[in-house]
């Protein structure tokens, strides 16, 4: 990336103190490179290496994720992002059998395939099939041994087998024992087609023993099945990733974890320059094979203790979170812009040395597009955030009706007094300062409405093809990235009008 940033080899030998300035996002703009039928918007791919993972990556389907925060990360965030082709980290500040909990359910949900619907048993009376339909407004329903949603599935009943005058008699009398089933591996397109071939709205998905497992609705598929770009393991299920901390106290919740089965493990400090994180590494490692992130730090020597000791992607920023107050309570931290340059060089000349290229994600302050674009101009393969995915209803935080804001969400940092995680931040409940705050920010709505998510992966292509990049990797060798001064930065925002 050309850029005439300063370079923080051994700054821990070579300068004590240093009074060049560290930069923030904000202060750097992208030009424009001749763009090509090359690098139009319908050419360009977000697709991105997130960690290594044995002798290939693992690969998220756009760059960003989710932030290990009690207040953004959970079941139904998780899902949503990886139907779009990213991936929720879930905070180790949580007990952990929440923590495995959301695991599971996330990699127990199919889009499209509901688990608890509505029953009967053979005996059941055609009357409480009746109040039903009156209650819901469904009308169709499988009748299982015992009538529950996981029995062993005899039939369906709808209420096109019995009229209204028939109430005291019982489903076995009138229920369809004909049925066209689908087995458990079957994907959401594939029970479509069935659905099709066989002329059914309803197609119930059964184990190998005819046990219901799950129903999948036609009148349903069209709202799930859209998802071209969704994050999914081998077996369809999504992908998700866990956060532990560094303490020793966490060897229990990694072995749960690892149970448990995310795609990707990240070791949550704030400070992850630390003997510390090599050592979770090291417990990690000798059970699984999982890829796993360290972080953060943000010099270049960070980086390299991190990729020497064996980590497989690494997190950059300290003191630059929205609601962050490190920097002003204890004086560390740095600009995320001269950060994630300093990380870039040395990714970049440990690649060169070893032949291993271990990604880098950003983290932190980066929640407006033109920031997210210039952080991946400057070598960020990926992108974490709290604030940007808060806003969204599907995020973990609690949903209120402010006074002057309209429907809000809460937010709160991890080192709030009500994140209280003292793994990341090294305390304890004895002794504990606030690094963070709690606040409020906007509610936008759902992920998947096209002014949300969808329009600001456009606005990142718009900016990669005005550079002229088709993918991440383009980026990183080609985009020109310039230092703006105050007044340039003046000129783009909107200045000498009025306001509608
Ligand atoms: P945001 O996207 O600007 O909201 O930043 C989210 C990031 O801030 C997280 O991924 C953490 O790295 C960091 N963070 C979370 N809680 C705290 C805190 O209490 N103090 C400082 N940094 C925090």
């Amino acid at each position: 990336m050309p850029c005439n940033a300063k370079r923080g080899e051994n700054m821990e030998k070579n300068k004590r103190i240093t009074l060049e300035p560290a930069y923030s996002l904000r202060e750097f703009r992208i030009l424009p490179r001749k763009t090509t039928l090359d690098n139009v918007i319908s050419e360009i791919s977000l697709k991105t290496r997130l960690c290594r993972k044995g002798d290939d990556f693992f690969y998220l389907n756009i760059p960003f994720v989710s932030a290990a925060m009690q207040a953004v990360s959970g079941t139904e965030l998780a899902i949503a992002l990886a139907q779009h082709g990213g991936i929720s980290v879930i905070p180790c500040s949580i007990p952990v059998d929440e923590q495995v909990r959301i695991i599971t359910d996330v990699k127990r949900y199919k889009a499209g395939f509901q688990e608890d619907v509505i029953c009967f048993s053979p005996g059941s009376r055609i009357d409480d099939v009746i109040s039903t339909i009156d209650r819901t407004g469904y009308f169709i329903f499988p009748v299982t041994e015992n009538g529950s949603s996981k029995g062993n599935l005899l039939g369906i009943i709808t209420d096109k087998d019995f009229t209204r005058k028939y109430k005291d008699n019982i489903v076995s009398d009138y229920m369809i024992t004909e049925l066209d089933v689908a087995s458990e591996r079957v994907s959401l397109s594939e029970a479509n087609e069935l659905m099709i071939k066989y002329r059914r709205g309803f197609l119930p998905i059964v184990d190998k023993n005819f046990n219901l497992k799950s129903v999948v609705f036609k009148k349903d598929l069209d709202k799930n099945i859209n998802f071209p770009n969704e994050l999914s393991d081998k077996n369809k299920r999504y992908c998700i990733a866990a956060a532990v901390s560094t303490q020793p106290g966490d060897r229990e919740r990694i072995d749960a974890l690892l149970e448990a089965g995310p795609e990707v493990i990240f070791v949550d400090a704030s400070d992850g320059y630390s003997s510390f994180q090599a050592d979770t590494l090291d417990y990690i490692k000798s059970r699984s094979d999982i890829p796993v992130v360290g972080g953060n730090i943000i010099t270049y020597d960070g980086f390299m203790h991190l990729a020497r000791s064996g980590f497989d992607a690494v997190k950059i920023g300290m003191g630059i979170g929205s609601g962050c107050i490190t920097q002003e309570t204890k004086g560390t931290g740095r600009g995320q812009a001269t950060a994630l340059m300093d990380a870039a060089d040395a990714r970049d000349d440990f690649h060169k040395k070893t032949d291993s290229y271990i990604p880098i994600i950003a983290d932190g302050g980066i929640s407006n597009t033109s920031h997210m674009a210039v952080a991946i101009a400057m070598g960020a393969d990926a992108i974490m955030m709290g604030r940007y995915f808060v806003q969204y209803r599907e995020s973990a935080a609690p949903q209120y009706r402010h006074k002057k804001h309209g429907f809000v969400k809460e937010y709160w940092m991890e080192a709030s007094s009500k994140g209280r995680n003292y793994g990341r931040y090294d305390s304890s409940s004895d002794i504990f300062f606030e690094e963070g705050i709690e606040g409020y920010v906007p509610c936008i709505g759902k992920i998947h409405e096209r002014k949300n998510l969808p329009e600001t992966l456009l606005k990142i292509k718009s900016a990669m093809s005005s550079a002229a990049c088709t993918t991440i990797d383009d980026m990183h060798r080609k985009c020109i990235v310039e230092l703006q001064s105050v007044y340039s930065l003046a000129d783009g925002a909107v200045h000498d009008m009025i306001l509608k």
